[in-house]
Formats: structure tokens, C-alpha cells, sequence
């Protein structure tokens, strides 16, 4: 199984960003964190990150046509009120799983409501960087195709 990881904007800057908020772990570490845990599983990830609203939808659009499962999302402050992000979770058939690496529950009112969650498989939310792997596991768990019985 092949799996896209989106980063949405400024998530490039994890570990120097809001340390208190998102720890000191950097981007490059969480998608190694990914890969190795994809590659432990048999699996593959493709990370990507964009801080262009237009980019991740195009990346969305693309995600089946390029052979991927599923689509593990951080949308960051997109989250909030990208109607045009939750256009396109809507629009493809993959499966999409909402990851949060603060509890969005627990912080400020604004982050408390997210537009992309009706749409997506469901949503992950405060566990760190371990949020990433966690979706993983809800995206393999959900789209991986059950063994054929003989
Ligand atoms: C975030 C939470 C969002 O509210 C925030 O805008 C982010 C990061 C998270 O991973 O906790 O950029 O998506």
C-alpha cells in the first residue's frame, strides 16, 4: 500500500514553530518517523508539504491517478475554513484521514471547528508527530484489501 502524507502550511517549520504548542521535532524526522514505520509494515509513504491552498488541491486531485491509497492530511490552518480543500476531500474517492499533532479540541475556539472533518474518514488529533502514525494505521486499516481465501 502506498500512502500520501500532506503537510499544509507552515509545517515546514516544525521544530523552531510554537515549540510549547508542537515540540522541537522537525518535519524531516516526522516523515522519516513515516517512512520507517511504513516500511516495517510493508508499506510505502510519499511525503509532501505545501504552505499554497492550490497545491494541495492539486495534489488531492492527483492522489488516485498516481496510485496512492489513501491520503494522510494535515491541512493546518486550512482546517478552519478551506472550503475549497474540503471541495476536494469531498470530490475523490480515497480516503482521507485528518491529522492533528496538537489537540485542536483544547486550544483556541477557532480551532475547534473543522470544515475538512465531515468529510474525511475521520480525524486525529493531538498525539504529536505519533498523530501521523496513528492515521496511518486508521488508513491501512480502512483501504487495505482483505486477504483472498483460497
Ligand atoms: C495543526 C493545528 C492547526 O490549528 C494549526 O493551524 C496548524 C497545525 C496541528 O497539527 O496541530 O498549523 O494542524
Amino acid at each position: 500500500m502506498k500512502v500520501l502524507v500532506l503537510h499544509g502550511p507552515n509545517l515546514n517549520l516544525l521544530g523552531t514553530r510554537e515549540p510549547g504548542v508542537y515540540g522541537r521535532v522537525t518535519l524531516a524526522q516526522v516523515d522519516r518517523m513515516l517512512r520507517d514505520h511504513a516500511r516495517r509494515r510493508g508499506d510505502s509513504v510519499e511525503c509532501r508539504q505545501s504552505n499554497h491552498e492550490g497545491q494541495l488541491i492539486d495534489w488531492l486531485q492527483a492522489a488516485q491517478r498516481e496510485g496512492f491509497a489513501g491520503v494522510v492530511f494535515n491541512p493546518g490552518a486550512f482546517t478552519h475554513y478551506s472550503i475549497a480543500l474540503r471541495d476536494a476531500v469531498a470530490a475523490i474517492t480515497l480516503p482521507v484521514v485528518e491529522v492533528h499533532l496538537s489537540n485542536v479540541h483544547a486550544r483556541e475556539e477557532f480551532r475547534r471547528y473543522s470544515v475538512i472533518a465531515a468529510v474525511a474518514r475521520g480525524q486525529i488529533s493531538g498525539f504529536g508527530p505519533q498523530s501521523y502514525l496513528l492515521g496511518f494505521d486508521a488508513l491501512a486499516s480502512v483501504s487495505r484489501r482483505p486477504i483472498p481465501r483460497r
